[in-house]
């Protein structure tokens, strides 16, 4: 009897899109809906990216799974399904495109490279945003969330993304076979804090990504300077070959136009790039941490090298609070 009860209390009956489902409040919400078939949006299945938000249209939320998420959101009964452990009954909704979302339209549709597309759409009005942070992309119609980074900066009237085609990946797919100029794209608030501030004035930066981990890096370069930074700034951009260095000539004449800055691009196979290495990118990194200067560093692109980087820079003695980092998952 004891065990019936006790998996009686421990089930939830979760209704979304007209189904109802039993769901235990051992496993996230997110993991059980998608495990029965339901599709929902995620990223970083950590309670960050937001991607997986859903609304209670009947029943409450945890607390615990509200956490993190603006006032006005919690009070629309918004929640992290991540974060979701519940014995409570609840209807969920996906997020109201008007209560999260901006609408902007995709003016420029172009290919930096075989992989990676760039996006530049319309600034929505009153969009504020610290280059280098993320937003998550909504398609509502396929129920998909992303999120991605921002690479334009306050200067640009519009928004920039990079995006690397995943094979078989549902929005970089979404967006490399759909997507056109004229289309509208939700964006949400921007979110993370992998970004430049006037407090680094007086240090030297050190930025290094691999990939589309360049998106972040090239917004928070460009604010730097923009905000008339004047220590080193060092970027290295490392990419599996030399196809997967895309923006060389942008980041090149950036290079040129200012002392400060030098761009170090590098790759693990085939030959070095003009002006760069043939090599790994946390080993270039560790000969910069060999220089010994007073770094802030901001580390983007694929979870495992930006890990792997970050535990080469606290090696180096560099402080964690010096340590920025924005890991795609
Ligand atoms: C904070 C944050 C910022 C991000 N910024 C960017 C950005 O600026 N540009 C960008 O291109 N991406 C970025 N990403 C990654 C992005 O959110 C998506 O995960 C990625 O575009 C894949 O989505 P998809 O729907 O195309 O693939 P999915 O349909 O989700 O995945 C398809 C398959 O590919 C695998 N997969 C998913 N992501 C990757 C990956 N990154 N590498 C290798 N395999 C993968 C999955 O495990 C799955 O097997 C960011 C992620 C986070 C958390
Ligand atoms: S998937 Fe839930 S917050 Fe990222």
């Amino acid at each position: 009897m004891s065990v019936v009860f006790s998996k009686e209390r421990c089930m939830a009956r979760i209704t979304f899109q007209g189904q109802t489902y039993e769901c235990s409040a051992d496993e996230p919400l997110l993991e059980a809906l998608n495990r029965k078939g339901c599709n929902l949006p995620y990223g970083c299945r950590a309670g960050v990216c937001q991607a997986c938000m859903l609304k209670a249209t009947r029943g409450t939320p945890p607390a615990t799974a509200q956490v993190g998420l603006e006032k006005k959101l919690q009070k629309k009964n918004y929640f992290l399904s991540c974060l979701c452990r519940t014995d409570s009954d609840m209807e969920v909704a996906l997020p109201d495109p008007a209560d999260k979302y901006h609408a902007s339209i995709v003016f420029e549709k172009e290919f930096l490279s075989p992989s990676v597309i760039r996006l530049r759409s319309s600034r929505p009005d009153g969009f504020t945003y610290q280059p280098g942070q993320f937003v998550n992309l909504l398609q509502p119609d396929l129920g998909l969330a992303r999120s991605y980074s921002l690479a334009s900066t306050g200067e640009d009237n519009f928004l920039e993304f990079h995006i690397r085609l995943i094979p078989g990946g549902r929005m970089s797919g979404w967006i490399a076979d759909t997507v056109e100029n004229g289309t509208f794209i939700f964006v949400s608030d921007a979110m993370g804090n992998c970004c430049y501030n006037t407090r680094y004035s007086d240090s030297p930066l050190l930025l290094a990504g691999t990939g589309t981990g360049l998106a972040p890096l090239y917004g928070i370069l460009r604010d730097a300077i923009g905000h008339g930074h004047q220590k080193p700034v060092e970027l290295l951009h490392g990419g599996l070959n030399s196809e997967g260095l895309y923006y060389r000539p942008e980041l090149q004449q950036l290079a040129e136009r200012h002392d400060c800055f030098t761009y170090r691009p590098c790759v693990l196979n085939g030959d070095a790039p003009a002006g760069g290495v043939q090599g790994a990118i946390d080993e270039q990194l560790q000969q910069l941490l060999k220089s010994g200067h007073d770094w802030r560093i901001f580390l983007c692109g694929d979870s495992d090298m930006v890990n792997t980087m970050r535990k080469l820079c606290l090696a180096h003695g560099i402080d964690e609070s010096d340590i920025h980092t924005d890991a795609f998952g």
